[in-house]
């Protein structure tokens, strides 16, 4: 029997091109699978019917933007997490969704190895092997721009030769990665890091430097996880959505940042992710008041490794499981509403109600009649300091010897 290869496609150029490039490197049969994680642009469809005209013998799509937002973006959510402290995790994420419909269709169509259009200098080459490692550890990996010498020009060469459905001519000098959670762009004029971004370069986010009125947004979380906006109700999917457009329109969540590879290569790029940065900043907030002191401080913590986990292509590993769970485990209570502005590039809180908050009035207030005794400072602050004191003198000690 032929043997059969799944390919993540795109529908772009070069994994139109791979789709052949493959069959006559290998001599097999390749299935495209394509998954819609929000990313917009063309329908799934259309995208399958270029598939089977590149040469795929079947196409495999799959709608997968509510399983993305529910099981992808919303963990993300509750760790709050950024990488190097600005990098919501956009394209991160969204491989370890893709490595799932990979090795289903793999399963479906009786194949043994899955092939993916990234280069050998990325961190989403090795996402996509080490999901595919631990998903479907039978399966080989096969990466045609890396290991078959496809090249851009090549690629173009190669579609043209064998008239392709896919246009060639259009030159778009950045590399683009998007979907509901944000969208990456790279390389080009960009890679001298001095350059400022040009306009043309940003597509979910307008310039925050000439924003419409001041836009008002409450957002009511349950149990950490997004369920309305302005009192209507919303799945996680329509929250981010909503505020893609509310708070993008605003010119909230640009980011532009030299970033730490995985590989060892320090690369610049520009993200934008106005609903992703919208709803941590809410989420965040609503922690603020519904997360004891202790716990909060170790989540921070916990969260940074989660965002380092994922970024390195950890997604299903021992270490992030168990990280969820104590993740999942902070959210109980972090239930309520956050209500706030979304202006020239800022969203920023102004209100915060809960059921489940520990914000004490009482305790807080310096007004008359607050439940706060405040002689039990004194001997609590004696203590307190009591170690570094001791250790000081210690030091007075040595010293003058
Ligand atoms: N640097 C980001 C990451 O590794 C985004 C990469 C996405 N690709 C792109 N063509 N911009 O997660």
């Amino acid at each position: 029997m032929t043997e059969r290869i799944v390919l993540a496609y795109s529908g772009g150029l070069d994994t139109s091109v791979a789709i052949g490039w493959i069959g006559e490197a290998t001599g097999a049969e390749v299935i495209a699978v394509a998954v819609d994680v929000g990313q917009g642009g063309e329908s799934l469809e259309t995208i399958r019917q270029r598939a089977l005209g590149c040469g795929a013998v079947e196409a495999y799509v799959a709608d997968a933007s509510d399983e993305f937002a529910n099981e992808y973006c919303m963990p993300t959510l509750k760790a709050n997490a950024l990488y190097q402290g600005h990098y919501p995790l956009v394209s991160a994420i969204s491989r370890p969704v893709i490595v799932k419909h990979l090795v289903k269709a793999a399963r479906e169509f009786g194949a043994t190895t899955v092939a993916h259009g990234c280069t050998g200098k990325g961190n989403d080459q090795v996402r996509f092997e080490v999901g595919i490692q631990t998903l479907g550890p039978d399966l080989k990996c096969i990466a045609p721009v890396r290991d078959l010498a496809l090249t851009r020009d090549k690629a173009i060469a190669f579609a043209e030769e064998k008239g392709l459905p896919i246009e060639t001519t259009k030159k778009n000098p950045y590399s683009i990665d998007q979907n509901v959670w944000g969208r990456a762009v790279e390389t080009g004029y960009l890679e001298d890091i001095w350059n400022a971004p040009t306009k043309d370069i940003y597509d979910y986010t307008a310039a925050p430097e000439f924003p419409p009125a001041p836009d008002e947004v409450t957002i009511s979380f349950e149990a950490g996880v997004p369920v309305a906006i302005d009192g209507v109700k919303v799945t996680p999917l329509q929250a981010i959505k909503e505020l893609n457009r509310r708070a993008g329109a605003q010119g909230v969540g640009r980011i532009d940042v030299v970033e730490d590879r995985l590989v060892g290569i320090k690369s610049r790029e520009i993200y934008e992710a106005p609903g992703a940065m919208a709803l941590i900043t809410a989420h965040k907030h609503l922690e603020d008041i519904t997360i004891e002191r202790e716990q909060a401080r170790f989540k921070a913590t916990v969260g940074q490794r989660w965002s380092e986990l994922v970024y390195d292509g950890q997604w299903f590993s021992p270490l992030k499981r168990s990280l969820d769970a104590f993740i999942e485990d902070t959210q109980r209570y972090v239930s309520g509403d956050i209500r706030m502005t979304l202006h020239g590039g800022q969203a920023i809180v102004n209100g915060r109600r809960s059921e489940t908050s520990l914000y004490d009035f009482d305790l807080a207030t310096y007004d008359t009649g607050d439940t706060f005794d405040q002689s039990m400072a004194r001997g609590f602050i004696e203590l307190w300091g009591m170690s570094a004191k001791v250790a000081s003198g210690r030091d007075i000690r040595v010293a003058g010897k």
